[in-house]
């Protein structure tokens, strides 16, 4: 078998994940921002003869963006945990098989395989981070740090939003073309003599 059901539930989960977290941005930054639903409060508010401060406004606003981002932490946690999963998949013959004969690959292949192992390496970077900036109190780093980390938390953002939409258009185009089944082969595992 081409991908252990382990491996392949590994990956299904955390592509779930990872759409997930990039969701919760999406909304933030969308339709929960607290800049443009502040001052629709306000501008609301004051067509009922009620007037607030844009600080009050703020306050509203960010309460209702508030419980959709529990689940940037919430999925966050599961990806710190997809981390430690696929360390582990690593000693696993599905795990390494993209890797072992990395020499032997075409160019197009070989940055594939770098493209994965990037990927790998700014997941663990936001993992860290993440869980860094969300519990900057506890583990005792100033506010001004903790700010200084985000910024590096939201620029590296933008390599996953690169690679996702790659990924996805690429194992499609490759089903398409030369490598026919190689989607159903992370669903069903796969045959090893195919490839
Ligand atoms: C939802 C649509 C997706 C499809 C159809 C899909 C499909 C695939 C396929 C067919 C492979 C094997 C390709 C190969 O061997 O080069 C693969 C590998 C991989 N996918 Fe996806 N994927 C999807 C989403 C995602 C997402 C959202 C992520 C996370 C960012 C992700 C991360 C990975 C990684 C890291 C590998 C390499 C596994 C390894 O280390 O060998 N995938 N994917
Ligand atoms: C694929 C992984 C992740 C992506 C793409 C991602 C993306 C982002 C982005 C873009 C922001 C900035 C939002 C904004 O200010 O508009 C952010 C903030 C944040 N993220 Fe993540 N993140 C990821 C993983 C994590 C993880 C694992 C945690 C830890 C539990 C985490 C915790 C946080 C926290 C605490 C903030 C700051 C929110 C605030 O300022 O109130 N993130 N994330």
């Amino acid at each position: 078998m081409k991908w252990s059901l382990n491996l392949r539930l590994w990956h299904w989960i955390n592509a779930f994940v990872v759409l997930g977290l990039l969701g919760t941005v999406f909304l933030r930054k969308t339709f929960l921002s607290w800049r443009t639903n502040s001052e629709l409060i306000m501008q609301k508010l004051s067509e009922y003869g009620i007037d607030i401060t844009a600080e009050q406004a703020k306050a509203i606003a960010k309460a209702i963006r508030a419980p959709m981002w529990d689940w940037h932490i919430i999925l966050g946690y599961a990806l710190a945990v997809l981390i430690i999963w696929r360390v582990a998949l690593f000693f696993t013959d599905s795990g390494k098989r993209n890797y072992v004969s990395f020499s032997k690959a075409s160019l197009h292949k070989k940055l594939v395989k770098i493209g994965y192992i990037v990927l790998y390496i700014v997941i663990a970077f936001m993992a860290i981070s993440g869980l860094v900036i969300h519990f900057y109190d506890v583990i005792g780093i100033s506010k001004d740090t903790a700010h200084d980390i985000k910024e590096a938390h939201e620029a590296v953002y933008n390599f996953i939003l690169l690679f996702v939409p790659l990924h996805i258009i690429g194992v499609v185009v490759a089903d398409a073309t030369d490598e026919r089944g190689i989607i159903s082969d992370m669903i069903n595992g796969g045959d090893n003599k195919k490839d």
